[in-house]
């Protein structure tokens, strides 16, 4: 169901690691809509993925970088510039990774280093990227930039840990820059709060599978998929959402809305 919403528009797409990655379906919905974009990760991840077969179902460009470093940010976005021929009208960050996640480690129990690893992968990176935009005067006039975001930014999750943290700051920094951007170049900066999703970043998290559940059930239209999610951000890539800016938008199937669920209740009552 094509519209070529997209038509014309150049991009980078962050985050899309294996078939299941959020950021791999945007880029084939981005595809389908017409536009054209680089694909990046950070160099260990591309050695672990799967993202060269994305880069030739799209026809695109991969050039790594490693979201925390500015020298790849740089180099990232006048590539890009020069790859797909002029400025950009979107860029989508996908990127989230906890250290203290990966290794298990109890809220009590936190690694500093690591904390300070999850804040700036997840978080800080989602600044650089803007602010590396605006030094090399990447983007276009009413351009797009979006970062997925979680629900754990606003309310307590026990195995979400620094990341909830991270989530918080990712969703501030839209704001902040959002500000900056829209009144200096009409730039547009989002985050988009996905529901729970079955991915490498989703299922490393204690309890995935509890919590999937718990929000299918709290969710009147049940969890928001990736491909879903995609089709969300190609919307906010578009024209249709110009005036969208300085958001966190609720991508959840009502789950944010909800208090509880006949489905819940009835469930519980047995
Ligand atoms: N899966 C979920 O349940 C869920 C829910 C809400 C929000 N999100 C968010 O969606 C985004 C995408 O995650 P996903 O679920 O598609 O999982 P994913 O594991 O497929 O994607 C995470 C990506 O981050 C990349 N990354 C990690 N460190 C990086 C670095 N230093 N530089 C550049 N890239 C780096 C990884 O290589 C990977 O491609 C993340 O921000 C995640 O927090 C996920």
């Amino acid at each position: 169901m094509a519209n070529n919403l997209l038509k014309g528009k150049r991009g980078i797409i962050f985050g899309a690691l294996d078939e299941n990655s959020i950021a791999w379906k945007t880029a084939l919905k981005v595809k389908e809509e017409g536009g054209s974009f680089t694909l990046t990760n950070a160099p260990i991840a591309m050695r672990l993925g799967t993202i060269n077969q994305l880069a030739a179902a799209c026809g695109a460009e991969v050039i790594p970088a490693d979201a925390t470093s500015e020298a790849d940010l740089n180099n990232l976005f006048s590539k890009s510039m020069e790859v797909l021929g002029g400025k950009l009208d979107f860029v989508l960050h996908s990127i989230g990774m906890s250290p203290n996640i990966r290794k298990g480690k109890e809220y009590g129990d936190m690694n500093y280093d690591w904390y300070l690893k999850t804040i700036d992968i997840s978080a800080l990176s989602f600044h650089k990227v803007l602010q590396t935009s605006e030094k090399l005067d990447a983007m276009n006039e009413w351009g797009s930039v979006v970062a997925l975001s979680y629900i754990a930014a606003q309310r307590a999750y026990p195995d979400y840990t620094d990341m909830a943290q991270a989530k918080a700051m990712l969703e501030s920094i839209a704001r902040s820059y959002g500000q900056r951007y829209g009144s200096m170049k009409k730039v547009r900066v989002n985050t988009i709060s996905q529901s729970p999703t079955k991915t490498t970043a989703g299922i490393g998290i204690s309890g995935f599978d509890v919590f999937f559940d718990f929000a299918q059930m709290m969710s009147p239209l049940g969890n928001a998929t990736a491909e879903d999610c995609a089709s969300y951000c190609v919307a906010m890539f578009s024209d249709y959402t110009r005036m969208v800016t300085m958001q966190n938008l609720m991508h959840d199937g009502g789950f944010s809305a909800s208090g509880i669920t006949k489905e819940l209740v009835e469930r519980l009552s047995k």
